[in-house]
């Protein structure tokens, strides 16, 4: 069965159950900076998972293209993949264990056919926090699979949780066994031997966790589950790994006729990077240094470099991707309407790389040469740092040419060069920014407080989802984009309108504190969580009314501010809403 007809028959199997059918949401979060990437199909639903109501119902199903870059390092074994896709259904507070457990079950053995002695499943065995999950135990029991083949686990194997902090809960786990015979008598679907491949996840999220508080139920009891469909389709098409379905193999094949040396490990990197610096792209996703865009950066360039290692020019790649997009493109048809945008992102960065790929090497080289013949086995940091900022080769890709070589990096030495490196870079930043100060005036600085008024009292009218997207302040007017699913009401922009008048009528005062991120968050401060760990950042409140993580300036008080008043609502893009509004004096 190809990929599309299993991710076509589990939409149309929830669909006969009730679910609404929605589309995935982009691979970069829309509503939520504090992460780099989508890394499941619960993510854009968290809201719902906390009790708001979803406009498509309370049952959903979806495909969700996902990104985890935390094994990048592991690609090009045989399971490892940095972009995938995850089937999923949800209820949010209708059904809960039995009847998705007995959905499960039908959907594996009577839609995919996939023989009841090939299953096997895990569920939680219980601890201080929640008691062993003995309804699931049932449920399976009831739908067909035998006690022998139901496995107990704690917290580290059956909890799921995105991150230390939200909602999360018991899950149950099912497993294909591959018929590979069995590592020792003790072997089980969690012991990591690759007879059984996990292959669909159940969380029943009735928890939420918070650092403070520990754990609390939620207001619902909820279905999140994920199916992995990469890996599905290679069990169901009976090979090795991923890159043998025909997912890839369009892409592998033209990449083996090209290479001019045989390597594998080298096909299958650039294989699975097309992939996901392609979706990021789709989505918006530009190459640079920080975050997001950093990683974009490593999967183009150290694609490049295996490029490189197999002897296939730049050119020649052009038609790698036009293959890859044709490939996936009636699974994914925004590859195609991004077809030139992809080719110029991704041609771009590898050019800019290009210059350096070859000089980096060779000075790469000629450091372990030099190490080894002084009889040392490791390279200096500042070789390493050296090879960062003149060549442009991320950290992790000297550490991938260190294991090549099989010698040691001095990973400490380069830590701290480029900590003082980022501080220098800070103090330019920052005298830049003081430099943009100097053509702020009066008008503009009060419309930057007013859009901080603003954004709170939306979130207040509106509900915490409604975080900033985007802002532009003029010497007319102020612009703020936020997210919200549907229309303001008129009823809902007055109330918006009447609570920052409020809070300028009071003449609130505006301070300014510096703490580090972790503090702002903690202090319950809003705003885009750009900065990194560590770094301070300005925190500005406006009486209790607001606190947001900001670079300022503001006015010291928000009776200066005269009258706000809205002129215009209205759509910026799908799931974000427009605002103007004018202060008058
Ligand atoms: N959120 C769970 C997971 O990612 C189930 O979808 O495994």
């Amino acid at each position: 069965m190809k990929a599309i007809e299993i991710r076509n028959k589990y939409l149309d199997y929830f669909k006969s159950k009730g679910h609404a059918v929605i589309p995935s949401s982009p691979v970069i979060p829309e509503n939520d900076p504090s992460v780099l990437f989508t890394t499941a199909g619960m993510q854009p639903l968290v809201p719902y998972l906390l009790g708001e109501k979803h406009p498509a119902g309370n049952k959903l199903t979806d495909y969700q293209k996902c990104i985890r870059t935390v094994d990048i390092d592991d690609v090009g074994d045989n399971r490892h993949l940095t972009f995938f896709e995850m089937l999923g259904n949800w209820s949010l507070g209708a059904y809960f264990k039995e009847e998705a457990i007995q959905m499960s079950f039908e959907f594996l053995t009577e839609v995919l056919h996939i023989p009841v002695e090939k299953l096997s499943v895990t569920v939680f065995a219980g601890d201080e926090d929640a008691p062993k999950d003995t309804v699931a135990e049932n449920a399976w029991l009831k739908a067909g699979i035998p006690q022998e083949r139901i496995y107990e686990f704690g917290k580290d194997d059956n909890w799921w949780i995105a991150g230390e902090e939200g909602p999360c809960g018991p899950d149950t786990e099912m497993f294909y066994d591959t018929g590979k015979p069995a590592c020792s008598e003790h072997c089980n679907p969690s012991c990591g031997c690759g007879k059984y491949v996990e292959i669909w996840n159940n969380v029943f999220m009735e928890y939420y966790k918070s650092k403070e508080t520990g754990y609390t139920k939620l207001k619902q009891q909820n279905v999140d589950t994920g199916l992995g469909l990469e890996r599905m389709t290679m069990l169901l098409q009976g090979k090795q790994t991923p890159f043998d379905t025909e997912l890839f193999v369009p892409t592998m094949e033209k990449l083996k006729e090209l290479a001019k040396i045989d390597d594998i490990n080298s096909r299958r990197i650039i294989s699975d990077h097309i992939r996901s610096s392609m979706m990021i792209i789709c989505d918006g996703g530009m190459p640079s240094n920080t975050d997001r865009g950093y990683i974009l950066r490593r999967l183009i360039r150290r694609l490049t470099r295996h490029l490189n290692k197999l002897q296939i020019s730049i050119e020649q790649f052009n038609n790698v991707i036009d293959i890859t997009i044709d490939n996936l493109k009636e699974m994914y048809p925004e590859l195609a309407e991004n077809r030139e945008k992809i080719h110029k992102v991704i041609l771009e960065e590898q050019n800019k790389f290009m210059r350096t790929l070859e000089h980096g090497e060779r000075e790469f080289e000629k450091a372990v040469k030099r190490a080894r013949e002084n009889g040392q086995e490791i390279i200096s940091g500042d070789v390493v740092f050296k090879l960062y900022e003149t060549y442009g080769f991320p950290l992790e890709m000297t550490i991938e040419l260190a294991k090549e070589q099989d010698i040691k990096l001095d990973t400490t030495e380069f830590d701290k060069l480029f900590k003082e490196h980022q501080e220098k870079s800070k103090m330019g930043s920052e005298n830049k920014f003081k430099g943009g100060l100097a053509e702020q005036n009066e008008t503009t600085i009060a419309y930057h407080t007013a859009t901080h008024l603003l954004h709170k009292a939306l979130q207040i009218v509106l509900g915490e989802h409604a975080t900033q997207k985007g802002s532009n302040i003029t010497t007319e007017r102020l612009r703020f984009d936020f997210a919200h699913p549907q229309k303001v009401t008129k009823e809902e922009l007055d109330e918006v309108e009447k609570i920052v008048n409020e809070q300028i009528q009071k003449d609130l005062p505006v301070k300014c504190e510096e703490m580090t991120l972790e503090e702002a968050k903690a202090s319950g401060a809003m705003g885009l969580f750009e900065s990194k760990y560590g770094e301070k950042v300005k925190v500005y409140s406006i009486g209790d009314f607001s606190k947001e993580i900001c670079g300022g300036p503001h006015v010291e008080h928000t009776g200066v501010l005269g009258t706000f008043k809205i002129k215009k609502e209205e759509a910026s893009s799908a799931g974000v809403r427009r605002i103007k509004a004018v202060l008058l004096k």
